[in-house]
């Protein structure tokens, strides 16, 4: 298991639609065990494939670190998560390892279906809430080419247009 370098925001592979996985083969291993080297090490929450320059269907969440009964998750070719609960919008600052240094207050569902296959081949369904569907949608997103700044308003996108500008140039 390796580290793999995070791809910074400005690399186009963050906007590409990823491909679906078509074998849990060796590849496809490797790339999950380097993900959660690199996520470990990164302390990040979550981290999809596109992000470590891989446009493929996997991403994984890990909030172990914030509530001890949680471990690290791994979703491949997830479906589209299902809004459970519209109603509850709620507003949380958010974050993202191909931004460093921004955060941002995001609207997103709290609660979430969504079903996916994990590293031995199972298909799994899960619903989620508060953090654990947060991070779902937001890596699920990275899937499809959409990134969290996506979600700000003119203004507030304005405010961060510098930071980004600096990203951008340094990817
Ligand atoms: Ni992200």
């Amino acid at each position: 298991m390796a580290n793999r370098p995070i791809v910074i925001y400005g690399d186009p592979v963050l906007r590409e639609k990823a491909e679906p996985v078509k074998e849990i083969d060796r590849e496809i291993k490797n790339l999950v065990a380097d993900m959660i080297t690199t996520i470990q090490d990164a302390n990040g929450l979550g981290l999809a494939a596109p992000q470590v320059g891989v446009s493929k269907r996997i991403f994984i969440v890990d909030l172990s670190a914030l509530d001890l009964a949680e471990s690290l998750r791994v979703f491949i070719n997830p479906d589209n998560p299902e809004i459970l609960e519209k109603s509850g919008e709620v507003v949380l600052e958010e974050g993202c390892l191909s931004f460093p240094g921004i955060y941002q207050k995001i609207s997103r569902p709290e609660q979430v279906k969504i079903r996916a296959t994990d590293i031995d081949g199972n298909l799994f369904e899960m619903e989620a809430s508060g953090m654990m569907a947060r991070a779902i949608l937001h890596e699920y997103d990275h899937l499809e080419g959409k990134l969290f700044i996506d979600y700000l308003s003119s203004i507030s996108r304005a405010l961060i247009k510098g930071k980004l500008k600096k990203l951008s140039a340094a990817s």
